[in-house]
């Protein structure tokens, strides 16, 4: 993963719009009094969210002032975390490859060569048309659907190099494809049906008929 800094160039100021700042100061009320740092996260998000997907220092500044907290704890965050942006990105996707072991291993080289062809050579390069830009992560936590990407906030897994060049095309088209598993198959479910646990349970518990219920005793056993 490349090192994270500030882009070197960077607008003059940041202010988040009316609707944000209501938006932001409503987010901090759910922290207790003197806990508003919490609200570092979905703060900094917001922020990026408005600035074209990408975070500039003067946003990293005016988060730190809202939440009256050092520049430089804030800067740690947003250079921390893989979902902030520091330069940026392509207007219709960026795409992040997951590059982790089991993503590499079930084929993420093919994504980034598709990335590295379509997109732009190096990574967070905004290609020709300002459209798309890529990077590799560390892994986003579908590591059961590799190998997947994230664009923007949504994810995109069991791909293949031709699966992922049609996500490219739709959004391309101005589509959002529908996001998760690009095969036929639910969520982190089997591929291809399940394949463990196929026996219809057998084993009932003691004391409980099959049918699951309590055995009541008979008034002779009660008895003894
Ligand atoms: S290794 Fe790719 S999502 Fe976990």
């Amino acid at each position: 993963m490349a090192v994270r800094r500030l882009h070197p160039e960077q607008p003059e100021s940041f202010a988040f719009s009316a609707q944000n700042l209501a938006w932001a100061k409503r987010e901090m009320k759910k922290y207790p009094k003197g806990r508003q740092a919490s609200a570092v996260i979905p703060l900094l998000w917001k922020a990026q969210e408005q600035y074209d997907n990408w975070l500039p220092e003067p946003a990293i500044r005016a988060v730190a002032d809202l939440l009256d907290m050092p520049y430089i704890r804030v800067l740690e965050v947003a250079t921390f975390y893989t979902m902030f942006q520091l330069a940026p990105v392509g207007r219709k996707a960026h795409v992040q490859v997951c590059g982790t072991t089991p993503c590499m291993l079930r084929g993420a080289e093919d994504i980034k060569q598709v990335c590295r062809r379509r997109i732009a050579q190096t990574a967070h390069e905004v290609s020709a048309d300002g459209d798309f830009s890529w990077e590799e992560v560390e892994c986003l936590g579908a590591c059961v659907n590799a190998p997947m990407v994230q664009v923007f906030s949504d994810t995109y897994e069991d791909l293949t190099a031709d699966s992922f060049e049609a996500l490219l095309d739709a959004f391309a088209r101005g589509e959002r494809p529908v996001p998760g598993p690009q095969i036929a198959r639910t969520h982190a479910a089997p591929a291809g049906g399940q394949t463990s646990l196929t026996d219809v349970p057998t084993a009932t518990k003691p004391g409980k008929s099959r049918a699951g219920t309590r055995k009541t005793p008979s008034k002779a056993s009660s008895k003894a």
